[in-house]
């Protein structure tokens, strides 16, 4: 059992970097005319295949889609896509976005699925959350199992517990650095920082300078709060750092001096380089916070960078890997989205035309351009109208290093794990010491492992 969990979280890394690398290779031969005409049109939800049979069979029929949330222009996608479906295939569909923080989108959906509610017909799945789930998914091989081979095997192996396909996977994600090339140049600073101790210097100048006209200026913004974006933001940290990865097959490791040195660093950020609410801070408060140009450096996810168009760092900022500490290398936690359908649905035929639709090569190609997320298609993210709009996918960015939450550990205990996690880098951060403060996250994820 164990042994399979490791192949196919090995899997999901690896597809997800054999994603980006291929897109990369075929970057080379760019013309540019095809590729700007292919943008144009993928800006636009692609038509739905087979419409008309789907009209045929479930037109009239209304279904539930529990979507995004207001992250970047995730939510405006969905209504984009949502109202293509309705038009082409005639089935109605009410979009609802989920809770913003991951884990309150779980708990939402698991008090759903605990009193058999048919009220969900199609729901987003975080990728760490096919194991708990599974029970009450619809297994989509019979219907997607020829779709899904166009996906990347490590993710749909990812989706697939006990043989069965209970998810198809919507979009990829990793934790990438945002810098202001203004800013850099300004300052005197040849690049992004590689290491955490250059962003921590490099922040604490650019501050110092950028104060003297903006007075809500800091150095660096991420994802601070206590909930699942801290779990993710703090794996970078640990892993990046020679701390491990909270649970290494089976064994409880965070309890480490590497762990506790690194997390006394971020805890000397708080207020310091950072605005002192970065301990409440998740996704979209960070992007707001550099997209008003009040931040040198973000850690965020790649949605950020179409979301950041038209703001006032528009043309000011670039991407680039996260940093590492002193003898490691830089790593991005793999994060993502997938879409299943509920087993207590009413209308399980019109639910998987919607998820059909959703998963396919246009409209992952549509997600991409529109809000940058990162195909799961490798043939999509070859397509050169994808590779040039979305930057993280040059190589020296793509092929990074990534690191997995503990899922396959915790399995369906995972919600408990991640958040006894993030409750205890919250404190931290607060200003415990992080060495007073992992022995008891050990003690209690030890607890949970069993
Ligand atoms: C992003 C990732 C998801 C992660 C979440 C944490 O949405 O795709 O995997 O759990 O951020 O905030």
């Amino acid at each position: 059992m164990r042994h399979r969990g490791v192949l196919v979280l090995a899997g999901l890394a690896g597809a997800l970097a054999l994603v980006v690398s291929l897109s990369v290779a075929a970057a080379g031969g760019a013309g540019k005319s095809p590729a700007k005409r292919s943008v144009a049109a993928a800006v636009k939800p692609p038509k739905v295949a087979g419409a008309a049979a789907l009209k045929k069979k479930y037109g009239g029929q209304s279904i539930t889609f529990v979507g995004d949330n207001a992250v970047g222009s995730s939510h405006k996608r969905d209504l984009l896509l949502v109202a293509r479906f309705q038009k082409d295939t005639g089935i109605k569909v009410k979009l609802v976005p989920h809770p913003a923080a991951s884990d309150a989108a779980y708990s939402q959906l698991a008090r759903n699925f605990s009193s058999h509610s048919s009220s969900i017909d199609v729901m987003m799945l975080d990728v760490v959350w096919p194991g708990a789930f599974a029970p009450y998914l619809v297994n989509l091989k019979p219907a997607l199992g020829k779709a899904a081979k166009k996906q990347a095997a490590g993710i749909v192996q990812n989706d697939t517990v006990n043989g069965k396909l209970i998810a198809m996977p919507w979009f990829g994600d990793f934790g990438i650095l945002y810098y202001r090339t203004d800013l850099l140049k300004k300052y005197n600073i040849s690049g992004p920082p590689k290491t955490w101790a250059a962003l921590t210097s490099d922040a604490k100048k650019i501050q110092a300078g950028e104060r003297k006209s903006n007075p809500n200026f800091y150095g660096f913004v991420y994802q601070g709060n206590a909930y699942e974006g801290l779990t993710c933001d703090s794996l970078e940290w640990l892993a990046s750092s020679g701390g491990g990865t909270f649970i290494s097959n089976g064994k409880v490791t965070i309890n480490n001096s590497k762990a506790a040195a690194m997390l006394n660093l971020v805890r000397s950020w708080i207020g310091n380089i950072t605005p002192r609410g970065v301990t409440s801070y998740q996704e979209e408060d960070a992007r707001n916070a550099f997209d008003a140009g009040n931040a040198a450096f973000m850690r965020n996810w790649p949605y950020a960078y179409a979301a950041s168009k038209g703001t006032p760092v528009d043309g000011k900022f670039n991407v680039t890997v996260l940093p590492h500490g002193a003898g490691a290398h830089s790593v991005g936690t793999v994060g993502g989205w997938q879409l299943g359908v509920s087993k207590y649905s009413k209308h399980v035929g019109a639910a998987t035309a919607l998820v059909a639709y959703l998963t396919s090569a246009g409209v992952e190609k549509f997600d991409a351009i529109y809000n940058s997320n990162v195909p799961t298609i490798p043939s999509v993210a070859r397509d050169q109208a994808v590779v040039k709009t979305n930057p993280y996918l040059k190589p020296e960015i793509a092929n990074v290093a990534r690191v997995t939450r503990p899922s396959r550990d915790l399995k369906t205990k995972y919600n408990q794990g991640s958040q006894i996690i993030y409750q205890g880098i919250n404190q931290i951060e607060n200003g415990t010491d992080a060495k007073s403060v992992l022995p008891s996250i050990a003690s209690r994820l030890k607890r949970l492992v069993g």
